[in-house]
C-alpha cells in the first residue's frame, strides 16, 4: 500500500517535471531558428552553443549552408536545397553486408539521406553552396564561399576524419537507410494512404503500425511516438519518406522475387534525426530507454 502511494506520488512528480520541461521548451524555442542556432548545425560566424566546434567566418547566416530561398536544387527531395548532391553510386550500402535477417529492399542512396551525406560523407567542403548569401553568388555546380574555418572537427571545411560524425561513403556500419519500412508489403503494393499500413500488410511483423495521410496529393507515412499528440504527424514522430522513384525487388511469402512499384515508405537519416532540433545528437525524441529504437521496432 505504502509503496504504491510512494510510486503514485513519484509518477505525479515526474508528470509535473515533464510538463514544466515541455513548457520551458516551448518558450525557449519559439521558432526553428532559435532551435538550430543553439546547435552544431549553426556553422556560421554568429554566436553558437558552447559544444559547437566548427565555425566559418564567411557568413553569419545559419540556413544558407543547407537552404536557399531562390535557385535551389530541384532534383533534391529536400525543400530549397542549397548543396550539391553526390552521385548515389559512390556509397556502399548496409545490405551489402548480407545479414540474413534483413527483409526489406534497399533503394539507391537518395531522398533526404543524400542531403545529409552532402556534408557527412566528407567529400565536399561545407562552404560550397549553390546560391551564396547576397546578390550574384549563384553557381549551379556549387561555388566556394570565401572565408576561414576554425575548429579541429573539420579539415578545409570537410568534416574531419576519425570522427563518428564523419559517416563517410561506407554505410555498412550504419543503421540501414533507403530501406523499406518493415520489410515492405506482403502483397504487390503498399495500400495508398490514408489506408492502414499495419502488420497484416507488411512482411516483418516486428514493427509498429504506421500512420498515414494524403498531404499535398501525396501519400505520406510516419510512426507515432509517445511524444506529442497521438495520430497527428509531428516532428517528434519518426518520419517515413515516400519514395515513388524506385522499383524494388523483394521476396514475397514464398521466397520468389516480387517487383514493386508505386509510392511506399522508406527509412532515411531524418526518420530518426531532425537537423533543426536542440535534442542531443539531433534525435527526434530523446533516446531514453531506447525510445527511438522502440518507436519502430517491436522488441
Ligand atoms: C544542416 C543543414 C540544415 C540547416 C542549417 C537548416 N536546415 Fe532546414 N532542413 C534540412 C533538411 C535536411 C530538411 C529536410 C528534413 C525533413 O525531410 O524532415 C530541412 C527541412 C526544413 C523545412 C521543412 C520541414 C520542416 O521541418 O518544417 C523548413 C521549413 C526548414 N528546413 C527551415 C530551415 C530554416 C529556417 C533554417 C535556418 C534557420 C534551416 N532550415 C536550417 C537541413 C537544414
Ligand atoms: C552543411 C553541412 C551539414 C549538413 C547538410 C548536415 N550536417 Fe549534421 N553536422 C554537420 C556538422 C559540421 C556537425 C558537427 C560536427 C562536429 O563538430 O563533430 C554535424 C553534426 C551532426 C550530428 C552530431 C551531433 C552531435 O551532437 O554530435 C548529427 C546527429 C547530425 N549532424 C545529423 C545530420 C543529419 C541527420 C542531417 C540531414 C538531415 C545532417 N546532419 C545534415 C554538418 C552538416
Ligand atoms: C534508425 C535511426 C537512425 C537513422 C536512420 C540514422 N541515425 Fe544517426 N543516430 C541515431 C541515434 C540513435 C544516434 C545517437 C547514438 C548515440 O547516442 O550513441 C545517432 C547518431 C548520429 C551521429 C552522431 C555520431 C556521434 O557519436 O558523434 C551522426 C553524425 C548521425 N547519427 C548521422 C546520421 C546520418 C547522416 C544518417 C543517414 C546516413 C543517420 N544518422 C541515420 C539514429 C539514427
Ligand atoms: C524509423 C523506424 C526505425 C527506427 C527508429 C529504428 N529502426 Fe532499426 N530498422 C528499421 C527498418 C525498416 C529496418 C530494416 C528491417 C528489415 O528489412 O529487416 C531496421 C533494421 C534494424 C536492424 C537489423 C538489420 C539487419 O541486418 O537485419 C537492427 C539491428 C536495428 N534496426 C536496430 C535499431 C536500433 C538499435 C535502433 C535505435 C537506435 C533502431 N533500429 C531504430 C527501422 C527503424
Amino acid at each position: 500500500m505504502k509503496m504504491n502511494l510512494v510510486k503514485d506520488v513519484m509518477a505525479r512528480v515526474a508528470g509535473t517535471v515533464a510538463v514544466v520541461l515541455l513548457g520551458a521548451g516551448v518558450f525557449a524555442s519559439p521558432d526553428v531558428s532559435a532551435g538550430i542556432a543553439n546547435t552544431k548545425h549553426n556553422l556560421g560566424s554568429s554566436t553558437g552553443p558552447a559544444e559547437r566546434v566548427n565555425s566559418f567566418s564567411g557568413t553569419g547566416e545559419i540556413c544558407v549552408f543547407c537552404h536557399t530561398p531562390h535557385g535551389s536544387d530541384t532534383s533534391a527531395s529536400v525543400p530549397l536545397w542549397n548543396r550539391v548532391l553526390s552521385s548515389p553510386t559512390i556509397y556502399t550500402t548496409y545490405n551489402s553486408l548480407g545479414t540474413s535477417s534483413l527483409d526489406g529492399s534497399t533503394a539507391p542512396v537518395g531522398s533526404v539521406s543524400l542531403a545529409c551525406l552532402s556534408c557527412h560523407d566528407g567529400t565536399q567542403a561545407m562552404n560550397v553552396m549553390i546560391n551564396q548569401p547576397g546578390s550574384g553568388g549563384y553557381n549551379a555546380a556549387g561555388g566556394t564561399l570565401a572565408g576561414t574555418w576554425t575548429g579541429d572537427h573539420q579539415t578545409d571545411g570537410k568534416i574531419a576524419d576519425g570522427l563518428i560524425t564523419l559517416i563517410g561513403k561506407d554505410l555498412r556500419n550504419d543503421h540501414p537507410i533507403g530501406i523499406q519500412y518493415a520489410g515492405g508489403p506482403k502483397a504487390g503494393t503498399v495500400p495508398a494512404a490514408p489506408a492502414a499500413y499495419s502488420s497484416t500488410a507488411f512482411r516483418d511483423g516486428d514493427f509498429k503500425d504506421t500512420k498515414s495521410a494524403v498531404l499535398n496529393g501525396q501519400s505520406v507515412w510516419w510512426v507515432d511516438t509517445s511524444v506529442g499528440t497521438a495520430g497527428s504527424r509531428e516532428k517528434t514522430d519518426m518520419q517515413l519518406y515516400t519514395r515513388a522513384d524506385v522499383t524494388s525487388v523483394n521476396k514475397d511469402g514464398d521466397g520468389n522475387s516480387m517487383t514493386l512499384s508505386g509510392a511506399q515508405p522508406y527509412v532515411e537519416c531524418a526518420s530518426c534525426h531532425d537537423p533543426h532540433t536542440e535534442n542531443t545528437t539531433f534525435l527526434r525524441i530523446p533516446n531514453t530507454g531506447s525510445a527511438v529504437c522502440l518507436a519502430c521496432h517491436t522488441k
